[in-house]
């Protein structure tokens, strides 16, 4: 009588432990599903681009639209962007320069990575 309720106590405990693993594997999948959806909402280097940048520098960087042209925005495009350092880059877009916004406060520090990536290939 004893060993049969050891067993049955034994065979209660694993069916429990197996529950608890089967609900923690589900919750992993389930937080990897919602990482995928927030990266793929998470915005492009171009969208961040067009969103905070194109209004001076213009879509393609040539800063060729009318707050570009009012504020002499310099032409980012054709690798001029690609030619200033990295830590240069990032302390303009940061800080702003002149009359160049600082996104600091806009923009997280990986938006900016992100923003300046873009801009070196223009
Ligand atoms: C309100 C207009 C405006 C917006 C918006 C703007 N910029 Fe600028 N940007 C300027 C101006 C003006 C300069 C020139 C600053 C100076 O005289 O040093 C400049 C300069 C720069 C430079 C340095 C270029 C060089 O040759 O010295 C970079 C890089 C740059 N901007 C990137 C960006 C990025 C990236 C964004 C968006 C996150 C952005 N800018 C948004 C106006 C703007």
């Amino acid at each position: 009588m004893k060993t049969k309720l050891k067993i049955t106590l034994i065979l209660i405990f694993l069916a429990g432990a197996g529950f608890w693993l089967a609900g923690r594997s589900e919750a992993k999948t389930g937080t990897a599903a919602v990482n995928t959806v927030k990266s793929s909402l998470r915005e492009s280097p171009r969208s961040i681009f067009l969103n905070n940048c194109a209004r001076c520098h213009g879509a393609d960087g040539k800063g060729d639209t009318a707050l570009g042209r009012q504020n002499e925005v310099p032409d980012l495009s054709g690798g001029r962007a690609a030619r200033m350092s990295a830590s240069r880059l990032n302390r303009i877009v940061t800080k702003g320069a002149e009359k160049m916004p600082a996104f600091g406060k806009k923009l997280t520090k990986a938006q900016i990575t992100s923003v300046i990536g873009y801009v070196r290939g223009l």
